[in-house]
């Protein structure tokens, strides 16, 4: 397993290019199963989830090969139906295999997601849609056993804003038979991708951007290619790590409409922000102000940015507090942090961070995606040696980000190999 070694204290200094979307590329992914033939899906990053899901993919006879960020899929001998447990515990997104098989296929066998480090991820939103729209559902020793013989449109209301149930009932509706309503849906960016995808691909959808979309069923699909959008969560870790270490970066390749709610919050915290249409300049104050958030469906402030905003708060002039309204349990970084020398009162899901002076470099353990990028934010502050343990759970979400830290300025190296 690999470990990152921080030497904290560097002033940021630079440019760096943002890559594409980890979360509209897992959707992208399984929606080329709707239709046989070959797809280009440009601005794909290549980090551990892509790879994931193309090893899934590929159990079931898709071909794909990378050049580049260009991914070249060819779904003509999908022959397989299932996706097997092994993948579906690295990586929850593996659920999005579901809709594309069912509709398209008429049956599917997905791996119910087991839990991740902050606790339970539910899917009974997307098993319920997907039953409302006629799949026959069974559950059978943690597989999701689903069949239909062609889905039929429904009007599905999700009481909870939900990406992945959005996404999934999406690509079962754009074969279904008829004219399918969906009421608070997600309006993610990814989601858009994924629309902007299913469209191009012959889907009929209605009321792109809001949160009820009418899906028009229609009998089938064909190939097409899409480009990825940048990620708004890496966009979002560079300008924090900027503030953190008395910035004057550029984050290029981006687009800074889908980090409003992030923005506003930089400019409370006292960053200078100067905004193009793809890229976004960040000049950090000396003092950083307290603020407080409280994490929200977009275009709210983004939970996976909650755990980067604490690690920003910790070194901030005063109390803040920082509520995640999305996931109640994911704050397995305050601890890790705290050995850093923040001061961080955490309680249920809201975490009061009382800013300190200076944070002091220590070895501190990743738990997942999010947390583990907060911990990197930190150690590039604090002083002295950092060293952040299991570094796994970074690449699932963010290519080759020391490179990218690197490039401004950090002095943070990759360790490979022994078990730490
Ligand atoms: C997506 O996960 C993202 N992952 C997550 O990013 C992100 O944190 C999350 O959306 C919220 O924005 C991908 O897109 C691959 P949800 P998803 O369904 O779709 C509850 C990262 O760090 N819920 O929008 O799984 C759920 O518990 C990852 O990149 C149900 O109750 O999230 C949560 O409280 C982590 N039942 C809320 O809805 C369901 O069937 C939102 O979850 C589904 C969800």
């Amino acid at each position: 397993m690999d470990k990152f070694i921080i030497q904290g204290g560097k002033n940021l200094r630079g440019t760096v290019s943002i890559s594409g979307a980890k979360n509209a590329s897992l959707a992208l992914m399984p929606a080329t199963l709707l239709a046989s033939g070959k797809y280009e899906l440009a601005n794909t990053p290549d980090l551990r989830d892509v790879t994931t899901m193309s090893k899934l993919l590929q159990t079931m006879g898709v071909t794909i090969e990378r050049n580049n960020h260009t991914l070249h899929i060819n779904t003509f001998r999908v022959n397989k139906f299932e996706a097997p447990y092994e993948h579906v515990k690295k990586m929850r997104a593996s659920i999005y295999a579901l809709g594309p098989l069912v509709t398209r296929y008429g049956k599917a066998k997905v791996s119910m997601p087991g839990g991740c480090a902050w606790g339970p991820r539910p899917v009974n939103l997307h098993l319920e849609a997907l039953k409302k729209l006629g799949a026959n559902i069974e559950l059978d020793r943690g597989y999701i056993i689903a069949r239909a013989k062609r889905l039929k449109a429904a009007r599905i209301v999700f009481s909870t804003s939900s990406v992945g149930a959005t996404g999934n009932t999406l690509m079962a509706a754009v074969l279904a038979k008829g004219t399918t309503r969906i009421e608070n849906a997600a309006i993610e960016p990814e989601i858009a991708n994924l629309v902007e995808m299913l469209a191009a691909m012959g889907a009929k959808i209605d009321g792109i951007g809001t949160t009820t979309l009418e899906v028009e069923g229609v009998d089938a699909l064909h190939p097409a290619n899409v480009s990825t959008i940048p990620d708004r969560i890496e966009a979002g870790t560079i300008l924090v790590a900027g503030a953190l270490c008395n910035g004057k970066i550029r984050a290029e390749n981006c687009n800074p409409e889908h980090l409003s709610a992030l923005i506003a919050k930089l400019k409370d915290a006292g960053m200078k922000l100067n905004i193009g249409s793809s890229f976004i300049e960040l000049h950090a104050p000396k003092e950083i102000f307290p603020v407080d958030v409280t994490t929200a469906p977009y275009p709210g402030f983004p939970t996976d940015m909650q755990a980067q905003w604490i690690a920003l708060m910790s070194i901030a002039k005063g109390s803040s507090t920082v509520t995640d309204t999305i996931y109640f349990d994911r704050f397995k970084h305050v601890p890790e942090l705290i050995r850093l020398g923040a001061n961080i009162d955490l309680n249920e899901n809201v975490a009061v961070v009382k800013g300190v002076k200076k944070l002091i470099g220590a070895k501190v353990m990743s738990t997942d995606l999010r947390a583990s990028a907060a911990l990197i934010l930190a150690g590039l502050r604090a002083e002295g040696e950092t060293e952040v343990l299991r570094v796994y759970h970074l690449d699932r979400g963010y290519e080759a980000i020391e490179k990218k830290l690197q490039k401004l300025g950090a002095n943070i190296k990759r360790v490979s190999g022994e078990e730490f």
